[in-house]
């Protein structure tokens, strides 16, 4: 098994990464610290893994929460049926939450556990490539409003997050692919070793070769790992990890969430950065040719949603989390591995770099 850190002083939790985890006694219930725990998952995933987590918490007393699934419905309305099972099953605040499933859960999870009686304990057991690279690390918790996305939340540590890699076996391609967009992203942004070995060996992670996904899924929470110890509240660097997230949560709002899945929209997203850096100057047009070339490799589309003009590109923007003042911030490349946010901003370089995405 590996276990890596994320550093946060008294905050601090490990995360463990291995084959077969969720079959193992005693690793999961070392960190319950009451009787009380209550698995949130859901009705896709729940005939799947749910059985053999219950397996583990028979000394304790176990609710169980199971959510509609979709992006669609990460929203207040169905936050709300874990504080509803919460409450009539009287968890007090000793109580742990169990996030089971993937990114959806495990924010909604979280912001729940940030939330109820003022912040309980909670445990990410990731299912999804995506939330095993990305969300169950580090923190960030929320639901998605109708104008903008992941806009209401909490930013909630997990007392530690449990990866059993076996479980990709059963995530649906389209799931695997939107998850390679969040591992590319750290290439790109802090990491250029891997975005080499990522050219090399993104066929492997394509077939689900477990050696190749367990060394990528490590490296990418490595990577977010040691981003997220140096800024835990993003009041600087941690920013980096959104690489095209902006333009990406301007499509997933626009175009109802869930019709695109958020790593296809990260992926195109990033190319937009690229193309962005590419018209600043920052990366050549190869580099650009480069990254294209892998995205289009992890099966991600590379043009953005037939009829979303770059006004409304820019209106979704504008809500964005990273503005400040009123203005436009956006993650760029200086170049492959090397990542800056910058408000220096021309709005016709952003609709040259869109136009190089129709
Ligand atoms: P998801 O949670 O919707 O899961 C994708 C689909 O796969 C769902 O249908 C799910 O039921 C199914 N599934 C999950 N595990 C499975 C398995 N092992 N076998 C079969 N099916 C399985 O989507 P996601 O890509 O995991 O997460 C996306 C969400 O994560 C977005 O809401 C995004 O905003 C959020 N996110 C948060 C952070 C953060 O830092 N908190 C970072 C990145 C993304
Ligand atoms: N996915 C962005 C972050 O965790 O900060």
């Amino acid at each position: 098994m590996h276990t890596l850190t994320v550093d946060l002083a008294e905050r601090s939790y490990p995360i463990y990464i291995d084959t077969g985890l969720l079959s193992v006694d005693g690793l999961l219930e070392k960190h319950i610290q009451g009787r009380q725990v209550c698995i949130v998952t859901n009705d896709t995933i729940a005939p799947l893994y749910l059985e053999v987590l219950q397996s583990h918490l028979r000394e304790f007393s176990c609710s169980t929460v199971v959510l509609p699934d979709g992006e669609a419905h990460k929203n207040l309305d169905t936050l709300n049926n874990i504080f509803d099972e919460l409450l009539a099953d009287r968890h007090n605040r000793t109580t742990t939450l169990i996030a089971l499933g993937g990114g959806v859960v495990g924010d909604m999870t979280g912001f729940a556990a940030a939330a109820y009686q003022r912040g309980v304990n909670f445990i990410q057991i990731p299912t999804t490539l995506l939330s095993q690279v990305d969300s169950s690390v580090g923190g960030k918790t929320g639901v998605n409003h109708p104008l903008g996305k992941n806009m209401i939340g909490a930013f909630h540590q997990p007392q530690c997050v449990l990866i059993d890699t076996d479980v990709i076996n059963t995530l649906p391609e389209k799931e695997l692919f939107a998850g390679l967009a969040e591992v590319i992203k750290y290439g790109l942004i802090c990491d250029l070793d891997f975005f080499l070995w990522l050219e090399e060996n993104i066929d492997d992670l394509l077939r689900k070769d477990p050696i190749a996904l367990a060394y990528a899924i490590e490296r990418s929470c490595a990577d977010k790992a040691k981003v997220v110890a140096e800024d835990e509240r993003e009041g600087g660097i941690r920013a980096i990890l959104n690489l095209g997230h902006t333009f990406g949560h301007a499509i997933e709002t626009e175009q109802g969430y869930g019709a695109w899945l958020h790593g296809e929209a990260v992926g195109i997203g990033m190319v937009m950065a690229a193309e962005l850096s590419a018209l600043q100057g920052r990366i050549s047009l190869e580099d650009v040719a480069r990254i294209k070339r892998l995205i289009e490799r992890a099966h991600l589309p590379l043009v953005a949603p037939n009829g979303m003009s770059d006004d409304k590109f820019l209106a979704h923007m504008a809500v964005d989390k990273k503005v400040l003042d009123g203005r436009l911030r956006l993650v760029l490349l200086d170049e492959i591995g090397k990542a800056v946010v910058t408000s220096e901003i021309e709005v016709s370089d952003v609709k040259k770099a869109l136009a190089a995405c129709r």
